[in-house]
């Protein structure tokens, strides 16, 4: 008989001031199976740990007469107004960190103040993950499968629960070589809502089910997404200006900058790093959402500051859904507001739109970079 998998039922506000803490706290409730799967990378590991470690290749200048008292975090994405410019990532089976699973994440998130993302690889329905955000806006997370009927049926699912945007993922058509779940021979030990009525999900690892999944996507899947639904289609896992283009080519109503949090292509460069290209050669058209290593404020900043709009958390809110529940999710949006809040004011600027326009050190191998407009004009 299979083992019975109990995962954390505590719900509580936590105290977060170091996502490294918060996730050794995280591993001492979620069992091992699980935490395997969700700290986890491919190979190597190498690329997960660039992701964060490639924030220090730029730097903050530090402002001191720049006149300005509480700075104000809030942004909009897509319509949509949020209480400061990170929103949840897509993350699968939340009930491996928490009982109250996707739907305690639904409503810390709704309590933050801003979008929560759902995977198709969600525990719970898309009407049940919506229900628990009581009315703040979601969108849905696309894993195209080879089988058109469920496309269909999980896309009529999104669109009658209210998503305001399908995020279509294209960068897991295989599974990434995740050496912790092959280790702990780690098979999914709760059931996937979504996948449930096509007889997947539960009992299978994660390659069985990627392998379930579409593996040609183009750019006519793209097309097809928003001409089914009629929803803004945002494509996940973009990595190089091409694919940016090929995205906005097709359609696409924003570019998100991913590597997946390092758990697919092991070897490929730390997001951050090729954030600024992308965003260069977006150009405005469309909105960049990044993701993959964001830990602190100031990551938020850097990613503002070189082309996102938004960035989206993962890892840390699972870890606080372990330890809290619904608060804990709560907590670790908290500790990014008041991060970012400080780190704005010490950094200069009042409003998400001056930290878009700052431009960061690239210390000490680079110049100092130009000085801004406004300041030419003050010299005399
Ligand atoms: C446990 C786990 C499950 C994930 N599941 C999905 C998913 O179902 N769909 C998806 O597009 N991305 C998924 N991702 C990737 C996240 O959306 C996001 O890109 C990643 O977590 C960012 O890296 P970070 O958490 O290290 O900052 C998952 C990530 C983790 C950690």
């Amino acid at each position: 008989m299979a083992e019975i998998y109990q995962a954390n039922d505590v719900v509580r506000p936590i105290d977060v001031f170091d996502i490294r803490d918060l996730k050794k706290e995280a591993g001492q409730v979620i069992p091992k199976g699980g935490f395997g799967y969700i700290v986890g990378g491919a190979g190597d590991g190498w690329t997960l740990r660039q992701n964060t470690e490639a924030f220090n290749h730029k730097q903050l200048a530090p402002r001191v007469l720049a006149d300005l008292e509480k700075p104000d975090p809030s942004t909009s994405i897509l319509g949509t107004d949020i209480r400061l410019p990170a929103i949840m990532a897509p993350v699968a089976a939340q009930g491996l960190a928490h009982v109250s699973a996707e739907s305690g994440t639904a409503r810390g998130v709704a309590q933050s103040g801003t979008i929560m993302a759902v995977s198709t690889y969600a525990g719970q329905t898309i009407a049940e993950i919506t229900k628990a955000g009581d009315g703040a806006p979601q969108w849905f997370q696309l894993y195209p499968s080879k089988n058109e009927k469920f496309n269909r049926w999980v896309l009529d699912q999104a669109m009658e629960s209210g998503m305001k945007a399908i995020i279509l993922t294209g960068d897991a058509t295989v599974g990434g070589n995740r050496e912790a779940d092959i280790r702990n021979h780690f098979t999914f030990p709760l059931k996937m809502a979504n996948l449930e009525k096509f007889g997947g999900g539960e009992g299978q690892s994660m390659s069985e089910i990627y392998a379930q999944g579409l593996q040609k996507i183009a750019p006519e899947t793209v097309e097809k997404v928003a001409k089914l639904t009629g929803l803004p289609v945002i494509v996940k896992g973009i990595q190089t200006p091409m694919d940016a283009m090929l995205a906005i080519g097709s359609g696409a109503s924003a570019v998100y900058v991913s590597n997946h949090g390092g758990r697919q292509l092991d070897g490929g460069p730390a997001s951050f790093d090729v954030l600024q290209s992308i965003a260069e050669a977006v150009d405005g058209r469309v909105p960049v959402i990044f993701d993959s290593g964001i830990r602190r404020g100031q990551h938020i900043f850097k990613a503002l500051a070189s082309g996102a709009d938004v960035v989206g958390i993962g890892r840390p809110a699972i870890y606080g859904l372990a330890v809290g529940g619904w608060q804990g999710v709560k907590s670790v949006f908290d500790f990014f507001y008041r991060e970012l809040t400080m780190v704005m004011q010490l950094a200069g600027t009042k409003t998400v739109e001056e930290i878009k326009k700052t431009r960061l050190l690239d210390l000490p191998y680079g110049i100092l970079p130009d000085l801004p407009l406004e300041t030419e004009q003050v010299i005399r």
